[in-house]
């Protein structure tokens, strides 16, 4: 694939990315360690959520940049359904936040003001282009979306969260996947310097994950929380088990890298169908 191609909008002049405005039921009490009483675990999903609003926001502004060179219909029409979808993560990422911290008295929401301060700070520091930034997006969205894929592929991952949770990050792992290809396709069609994508992917990686932990380890330390071995155990097999996360996406991160990657390589439509069939009323919520 040619550093042009687009190959989700050459296929189509009508996008397929819809927005969905779903809803949850915030009246539902949760234990303070509500993701199988692993305190470790617990505050690793906190801290993931919390990321989602600032960061977010920063992927559509980046795009919204190079915006007005995209002169492929199809594309253009890509971009809103994208903006769409990405609001309403940011807009329901934030209320889950408020509920995890109402519930849990955990800071989520402190964690969240962090984030927003550190993208702010570095956004008015001007030390990254444009491209540089588009091209962290994009980084960005191939890590949301593999991590959608084996989310949906192993959905008994999502199991011991609270159903708000677990529907929450089972949509949000469609909606990566849904349009995965689009700050991609902006990046190859304004910028297209892949070298430069390589980069900053290590760049990005490094900060995703380092960024991830501190947070985790914040979150536990203003509780003054010490995990137990059992906490240990639960984040080992998380990551390293079966189904764990490091183990699943260590294959598909590294695809990044080759000369041909697109986005579009993959296809797990058919996971997305398996998802509206298990949960239909967030399905059809489109707008
Ligand atoms: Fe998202
Ligand atoms: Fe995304």
């Amino acid at each position: 694939m040619d550093g042009n191609n687009t190959a989700n909008s050459a296929t189509s002049e009508i996008s397929k990315i819809l927005p969905r405005n779903v809803q949850f039921d915030f009246n539902i009490d949760i234990k303070k360690y509500w993701y199988d009483d692993n305190a470790l675990m617990t505050a690793w999903m906190c801290a993931l959520s919390s990321m989602f609003p600032p960061g977010e926001k920063e992927f559509i502004r980046s795009i919204r940049a190079f915006e007005k060179q995209i002169q492929d219909p199809a594309l253009q029409q890509d971009i809103k359904g994208f903006i769409g979808q990405e609001g309403f993560h940011q807009l329901n990422h934030k209320r889950v936040n408020r509920y995890l911290e109402e519930k849990t008295g955990l800071r989520v929401t402190a964690l969240e003001q962090q984030v927003s301060d550190n993208i702010g700070d570095m956004l008015a520091a001007g030390d990254f282009s444009d491209a540089q930034l588009l091209a962290s997006t994009v980084c960005l969205e191939h890590i949301t979306a593999i991590m959608g894929e084996w989310m949906l592929r192993n959905k008994e991952i999502a199991d011991p969260a609270p159903a708000i949770f677990r529907e929450l990050i089972l949509w949000h792992g469609v909606e990566e996947l849904e349009h995965k290809s689009v700050a991609f396709d902006v990046y190859m069609q304004c910028v297209g310097d892949r070298k430069l994508l390589r980069r900053v992917m290590v760049a990005t990686t490094f900060g995703f994950c380092i960024g991830l932990l501190r947070m985790q380890l914040q979150l536990l330390w203003w509780e003054r929380k010490l995990p137990s071995l059992r906490d240990l155990w639960g984040t080992l097999k998380f990551n390293f088990g079966k189904h764990g996360v490091i183990r699943h996406v260590f294959k598909p991160y590294f695809t990044f890298f080759k000369k041909d990657f697109h986005p579009d390589n993959t296809d797990e439509s058919a996971l997305i169908a398996e998802w509206a069939r298990n949960y239909p009323e967030l399905a059809s919520a489109t707008k």
